[in-house]
């Protein structure tokens, strides 16, 4: 029998980066909240830096979805986030004092997994260790936390409300990463109650936010309510994707969406891919396109290209159509949102990579081997630059010609419309294009 649960006029969204992260989901997101009631992020969690800039207020988030400046919108934090409870309560402190009213508007699910402070120290043990082969991560805990799910031994939402389990589980727990803390990585190692009294005692706070958000958005989407789905990172950083080992341990393109959120994919309708007009990248890793020094550091300071979590300077590069189509396909994206259009602005000439060279061979495919990847060289078309503001532009028509040039070229590469351009980090600076 076939459901009739879907109310077709309002459409459910889904916002994934489809590059290395920081593509500026958070600003379509803001943008496109206005179309839904309920915005939900379905992985990673502190890593993520979400950055809204509305009438010259600059907000960022972490853990909250970025739908949360919309009055009367519900903001849901979902199973496949990992979920630091006590970073949590302090992004919340600073909205409230921002004047944004949180309260009765976030819903945490009582499966999300907890990031515990042992999951951050074992974070930063980890990368040090490695030295130079670090992966250069955000330090939040993010990778041994997604660990600890795995293996069955993390801890979850509902867990932190049952404090004699809590407690117990903590303290078994706790043996094996002071084990580790400290006969492998020479550390310290952490007191298991002290970790247990820190968190049951937020734990009230914590208590009134949490829910079965599979149930909750359960019954709003059979209301005929709709939802947008807030990816985190990007497609070229998802553990099964992206360029592993370089990449974070959660699944930021579209299949995380139905086991982070538990909705089945026949709720999902719109796959929007944010992009850059151009590439960052943060961490380590191969990076094909990736500009030389000078020139890196023109469009770094032009575009502001500094980590929103870690503050760290981002690798630049220039737009990676093999990349781009390649996360086109991974996700099904249904239309991309264009990003940064005027920090390309003043530019003589703007390089688009269209295919790899490796070994003298030319390939149009992302490689799964890094080793191969590292090899890879970009292969270059050049396109003429404009010379004028697009700050201001407010339609296609307001784009200079070589401008509307490059999106038609791009469109034309990765076979899916460019549905918006953004030209700028306000709210408002942005024009849908088709
Ligand atoms: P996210 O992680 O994908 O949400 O992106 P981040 O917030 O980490 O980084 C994107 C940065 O670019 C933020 O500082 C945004 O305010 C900014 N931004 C977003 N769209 C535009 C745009 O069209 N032009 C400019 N100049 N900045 C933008
Ligand atoms: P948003 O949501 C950009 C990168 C780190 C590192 C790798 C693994 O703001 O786009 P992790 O701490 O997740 O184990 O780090 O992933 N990384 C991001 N890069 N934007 C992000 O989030 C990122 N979250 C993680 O730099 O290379
Ligand atoms: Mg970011």
């Amino acid at each position: 029998m076939k459901q009739k649960h879907r109310i077709k006029s309002k459409k459910n969204l889904v916002i994934i980066g489809a590059q290395w992260g920081d593509e500026g989901k958070a600003k379509m997101v803001d943008v496109l909240t206005e179309q839904v009631d309920i915005v939900a992020r379905y992985q990673g969690g502190s890593n993520a830096g979400h950055t809204v800039v509305t009438d010259g207020k600059k907000f960022v988030f972490h853990q909250i979805p970025s739908g949360i400046l919309h009055e009367g919108k519900k903001c849901v934090i979902g199973n496949g986030v990992v979920l630091d409870p006590i970073g949590l309560l302090e992004e919340m402190g600073s909205l409230v004092k921002a004047g944004v009213k949180v309260k009765d508007r976030l819903i945490i699910s009582d499966r999300a997994h907890l990031l515990m402070p042992y999951h951050r120290l074992l974070d930063g043990a980890s990368e040090n260790r490695k030295g130079s082969g670090k992966i250069g991560t955000t330090n939040r805990g993010i990778g041994p936390a997604y660990m600890d799910k795995m293996a069955r031994v993390g801890l979850k939402v509902v867990d932190l409300l049952e404090p004699a389990y809590f407690r117990r589980k903590v303290r078994e727990v706790v043996k094996e990463k002071n084990f580790w803390l400290k006969k492998y990585f020479g550390l310290p190692g952490v007191d298991a109650d002290k970790t247990v009294d820190a968190y049951l005692k937020i734990s009230p706070q914590i208590k009134p936010l949490v829910a079965d958000t599979t149930a909750y958005l359960e019954s709003r989407l059979k209301k005929g309510e709709n939802i947008l789905a807030e990816g985190a990172q990007g497609t070229l950083l998802d553990v099964d994707f992206g360029t592993y080992p370089y990449v974070t341990s959660s699944s930021a393109s579209v299949g995380g969406v139905c086991t982070g959120l538990g909705i089945g994919p026949q709720w999902l309708d719109e796959i929007y891919g944010v992009a850059k007009a151009y590439t960052t990248r943060v961490g380590e890793g191969p990076f094909p396109s990736e500009m030389d020094e000078d020139f890196g550091e023109k469009i770094r300071k032009r575009g502001g290209e500094y980590g929103a979590t870690t503050g760290r300077p981002r690798r630049c590069g220039w737009l990676d159509l093999v990349a781009l189509k390649y996360a086109c396909r991974v996700n099904g994206f249904t239309g991309i949102l264009l990003t940064k259009m005027d920090v390309l602005s003043y530019l003589q000439t703007i390089k688009l990579c269209v295919a790899y060279k490796v070994k003298g061979q030319l390939i149009q495919e992302f490689p799964a081997s890094l080793r191969r990847l590292a090899d890879c060289r970009p292969v270059y078309k050049e396109m003429k630059g404009w010379q004028g503001d697009l700050s201001q532009a407010s339609q296609l028509k307001d784009l200079p010609l070589e401008a509307r040039k490059y999106l038609d070229e791009v469109e034309r590469t990765i076979r899916t419309p460019i549905q918006w351009v953004s030209v700028g980090q306000d709210r408002s600076q942005i024009f849908q294009k088709s």
